[in-house]
Order: structure tokens, then C-alpha cells, then sequence
């Protein structure tokens, strides 16, 4: 919607469905498309603008989805095409639109052009479109039988793949910078582009309203292939993150994205890097005029339980541009559980996980209290935000599933040394009891199978459920958070003012965000009245790990 002049994206709140674990329909303990459907109106309760869909095309499922088989089409166990056009119909009759997910850096192994270059001859037009070399008859490493670079895979292992030619004997090394039924395609081949901006006309012509680009600081490589030094930081120079060549590229899709006028607006379509970084300076080339519209920014993701260290995260992606153009995040299907995660004190790192596994049930309460505090300083920010399914319901990562259970290839690849994101992934809970407590509607009198990954035996308690029962839910502070964002004049895009050394801001007009993040109480900035509090306030100061929203 157009508010004032402005584009819907700027300051909206997105919901990340991951669909497999959102709502199962059939009852097979898959979720699926018809499950989403058939909850829009709790997306709708909530006060969400848009859901992005993480993949739900045809798979092996080798990185839950995002080894994509067909470009084009619904994975049958998600669903038909029909049910997409049906969810975005019934999307929008609720005012949500929806974003789908664009994975151009690989695609899967079974992608039928891959079948085809593995069927053609090494320096044939079919393995052109993917990055093939070496193998002895070409020459590579002193026996002929090394990996073509020291590249590692983001998941463990080398990022190369040797392939078995049709007489049996060893063939080239296919580059794959994730899984190895995750082949990377060659974007300076023109063939690659050229699929892409079909793919994406393909769904813009389909009603979405955007697309979250997969791996954007990645798909180009030098192409020269060199060896790098040990691990590099993420924003540092790589042949294989930040190419400039990425920026020509994506002013080509923006040119598609503004060519699709809706409801007589410019913009209207959106377009959402996913750039890991180090430093929050690595976005700005993504945020030149003219390229991707916006940028996930992950400051929100990264800094320990201080004061300090949020008002620097804050300010450091607001240097660099507005929230609106890098939308804030506080978790997503790749890292734990927010309401985990602040049970350290230290801020998100790859080892966080194991750190919370080694803590097994303790400081429960704490992570819950400060992800409830978390949720008031996200939803208060200028700009747009993203909100992973569960959050709003406060689930915590799953630290014990059982290692046959376990589906991330960082799991397997790793032979069990990482754990994987499997923790944050588990199929919600929407009833307090029953098989998979409510994430499959049960067909005819059978019951429905269990969730294909297994739930917690508590689960119940944090069922949509028994949240809505209880009026100091997770759930109730979120959507009155998101109802007083939505009326509230101060809200939404704009800007921000630190008031003092604390973690207090004021938007205006009458807008004071406070939070205490020290473990003492905190005085309560001058104010008229408490719009919400993230726990109980009483007199006039703010006890720890609470946060509030105040008009002044
Ligand atoms: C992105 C996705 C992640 C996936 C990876 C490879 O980081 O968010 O889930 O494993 O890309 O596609």
C-alpha cells in the first residue's frame, strides 16, 4: 500500500514462512502451501504486510529447498501451482503480499541442465553453464588429481566435486560453494542471465511482490579460480564474494522489478539481497542507486547483551542508509533462536550454537524476558523489519535433536562436529496437544503423521494455542506491537534520536523506545504514559532486560 506517498516496502513487516515447517495441510507432516493458505488469517491477526516464502520449488532437499530442481514450479509435496495462485489471491484479500525466493548462485544437482552437462563433454556448451575443471586428461595438480582450488564448502569439505565420466574412470571437478548436489552456474556464461531474468518475469508475472535474493555477495567468481588464504573474514576482498560485476547484474533485474507499475506506483516490486558481512560498510556498494532495492541488514543479529552494543549496531547500519533500504532481522532459518540465543550474554558467532547446547535448559527465563525486550527495540526501529516465523511465539532453538533426525547438510558434511540449523527450523506448534500439537490438520479420522522434524515434548505451551489464552503471551505483546506500529504516527519509516547514554530513542511525533539492557533497574525517561511494556513496570523505573514503549 502507498501510505502518504511513499512505497509499501519502506517500512514493512515481513514474515519469513519457511513453508515445510509453517502448516501441514494433508497430514503428512510436511508443511505446505495449503497450510499456509489456510492460516493467513492468524498472519492477518498478527499485522504482518507480506510473508517471503523460503523455497518451496521441486527438490532433492540435499539444503531444504534451496537445491532447486525446476525454477518454475511447486514441489507436488508443497503443492500445485493452482495453491500459489490461490495463496497469493487470498494473500492479498488479507492485504499481505507475498516474496518468493530467488537462488541463482546453484542450483541442484538433478536441474535438468546440470544432468545435461554431466552427460555432455568436458568443454561442451552444456558444462559451460557451471563451473567445471581439471581431472587428469586436463591437467590439474602434480598427479592430475587435486581439486582445482583450495576452496572450501560453506557447509564443510572442499567446494569441488569430482565427477565419474561415462567409462567409469574419474571426470572433472565441478565447483559447488555449498552442498555438492548444490552445483554453482557460471554467470559469465550468457545462458545463466538470461534463465534468470525469465525466472523472475516468471514470478513477478504471478502477482509477487518481491524476491529475496539467495547468496547475492556470491554468484559471481573470478575467474581465475585462485587459491585463498586461509578463512577470510566476510567482507574482506574474495574471488569469490562482493565481485563488482554482481552490481551491473542486479541494475539489469532492477530495470525488471520497475517495469512491473502496481497499482500505479513506481516500486512497487522489491528485491532483497541476502550480503553477509563483518561490517555493515560492505552494504554500500549493494546500496548505490539503481540496484537491488533493499539489503538484509544483520546488525540486529551480532551484538552481546549490552547497551553499548546495540546503540553501536544500531547507529552503524543507520550510517550507512535508512531501514528502510536494509531492513532489520533478529534471526532467520540459518542462525538460533533469538530467545535462545540471549541466554549468553555474547553476541551471535558460528559457535553460538554449540554454546547453547552446553548450556542445556538453564537462563531459559532470561532469553525469554530479553527476546521479548529484543522484539519492542526491533518493531521501534526506523524502516522496514523481518520477523521469522516462531518468533512471535518466542520459541527456542531445539538443542536435542536426535542425530538421525537431523536434515542440514552443515550436519552431515561436518560428519557431526556443527549441529546445523535444524534447532530453528522445527514445525510450529499451533495446538497445545495432539500429534505434532496442531502443525497437522488431521484428513478423515486417521491421525496425521509426526513433523519431519521432531518437536519438543513442551511444545505445547508455546502453541499459538494456549498464547492466545494467556494475554501476556509472546504472541499478545507482538501484536499489539504491531498494532500500535501501525497507528502510530512516529512509527514505521523516518529516523530516530538517542536520548541520553541508555538504549532510549525518541521518534517523533511523541515517541520514546527505552530499554534497559544493564542488570540494574533503570529510571524511565520523562514521559506521559507506558504505550506497552515488554515485562511488568511498576513505578517509575525499568527493571532489567525490559523494554518500553512510551508516548511523551
Ligand atoms: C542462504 C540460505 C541458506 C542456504 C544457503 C545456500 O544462506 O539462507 O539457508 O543454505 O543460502 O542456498
Amino acid at each position: 500500500m502507498s501510505n502518504g506517498g511513499h512505497v509499501w516496502w519502506e517500512d514493512a513487516i515481513v514474515y519469513e514462512v519457511y513453508p515445510r515447517s509453517f502448516a501441514d495441510a494433508d497430514g503428512d507432516g510436511v508443511g505446505d502451501l495449503p497450510g499456509l493458505r489456510s492460516r493467513l488469517g492468524y498472519l492477518a491477526d498478527l499485522g504482518v504486510d507480506a510473508v517471503w516464502l523460503t523455497p518451496f520449488y521441486p527438490s532433492p532437499l540435499a539444503d531444504g529447498g534451496y537445491d532447486v530442481s525446476d525454477y518454475r514450479a511447486v514441489d507436488p509435496r508443497l503443492g500445485t501451482m493452482a495453491d500459489f495462485d490461490g495463496l497469493v489471491k487470498d494473500a492479498a484479500a488479507h492485504q499481505i503480499r507475498v516474496i518468493v525466493d530467488l537462488v541463482p548462485n546453484h542450483c541442484s544437482s538433478a536441474h535438468p541442465l546440470f544432468r545435461a552437462a554431466l552427460a555432455a563433454a568436458p568443454g561442451s556448451p552444456e558444462r559451460a553453464r557451471f563451473v567445471f575443471r581439471g581431472g587428469p586428461e586436463y591437467g590439474h595438480g602434480p598427479g592430475g588429481d587435486q581439486p582445482p582450488n583450495n576452496w572450501e564448502s560453506q557447509f564443510g569439505g572442499s567446494a569441488w566435486t569430482r565427477v565419474t565420466d561415462a567409462d567409469g574412470r574419474p571426470g572433472q571437478w565441478y565447483l559447488h560453494l555449498y552442498d555438492s548436489g548444490q552445483p554453482d552456474w557460471d554467470w559469465r556464461n550468457p545462458d545463466v542471465p538470461a534463465l534468470f531474468q525469465d525466472v523472475i518475469r516468471f514470478w513477478l508475472d504471478r502477482g509477487v511482490a518481491g524476491l529475496r535474493v539467495d547468496v547475492a555477495h556470491g554468484i559471481y567468481k573470478d575467474p581465475d579460480l585462485p587459491d585463498i588464504e586461509d578463512l577470510l573474514p566476510l567482507n574482506a576482498p574474495s574471488p569469490y564474494r562482493h565481485l563488482p560485476e554482481l552490481h551491473q547484474l542486479y541494475r539489469t533485474w532492477r530495470a525488471i522489478l520497475d517495469s512491473y507499475p502496481a497499482e500505479g506506483f513506481p516500486g512497487a516490486r522489491t528485491a532483497i539481497g541476502e550480503v553477509w558481512y563483518d561490517s555493515p560498510a560492505t552494504l554500500a556498494p549493494y546500496l548505490a542507486p539503481g540496484g537491488l532495492p533493499q539489503v538484509f541488514n544483520f546488525q540486529l543479529i551480532l551484538p552481546g547483551w549490552s547497551a553499548a552494543a546495540y546503540r553501536d549496531a544500531i547507529d552503524s547500519a543507520l550510517a550507512l542508509t535508512s531501514g528502510s533500504r536494509a531492513p532489520w532481522v533478529i534471526g532467520n532459518h540459518d542462525v538460533p533462536r533469538p530467545a535462545s540465543r540471549y541466554r549468553l550474554d555474547e553476541g551471535y558467532t558460528p559457535q553460538t550454537i554449540d554454546h547453547l547446547i552446553a548450556l542445556g535448559d538453564q537462563n531459559a527465563e532470561t532469553g525469554a524476558r530479553r527476546a521479548r525486550a529484543v522484539a519492542l527495540i526491533l518493531l521501534a526501529l526506523p524502516g522496514s523489519a523481518y520477523i521469522y516465523q516462531g518468533e512471535e511465539l518466542g520459541l527456542p532453538e531445539v538443542t536435542d535433536i536426535p542425530a538421525a533426525a537431523r536434515q542440514d547438510p552443515r550436519f552431515r558434511r561436518t560428519h557431526g562436529a556443527s549441529p546445523g540449523r535444524d534447532g530453528c527450523r522445527v514445525p510450529l506448534p499451533w495446538a497445545r496437544t495432539g500429534t505434532g500439537h496442531g502443525f497437522s490438520r488431521t484428513i478423515g479420522n486417521g491421525s496425521p503423521a509426526d513433523p519431519w522434524l521432531p518437536q519438543p515434548a513442551d511444545w505445547g505451551r508455546y502453541s499459538v494455542e494456549s498464547q492466545l489464552a494467556d494475554e501476556h503471551s509472546f504472541l499478545h505483546l507482538y501484536r499489539a506491537a504491531l498494532r500500535l506500529r501501525r497507528d502510530h504516527p512516529a512509527l514505521g519509516r523516518g529516523t530516530l534520536r538517542w536520548l541520553g547514554p541508555d538504549l532510549c530513542f525518541a521518534r517523533d511525533p511523541g515517541f520514546i523506545l527505552a530499554a534497559n539492557l544493564g542488570p540494574a533497574p533503570m529510571p524511565l525517561p520523562a514521559h506521559r504514559e507506558i504505550l506497552l511494556a515488554s515485562g511488568p513496570v511498576t513505578g517509575g523505573s525499568l527493571p532489567p532486560d525490559t523494554a518500553v514503549w512510551l508516548s511523551a
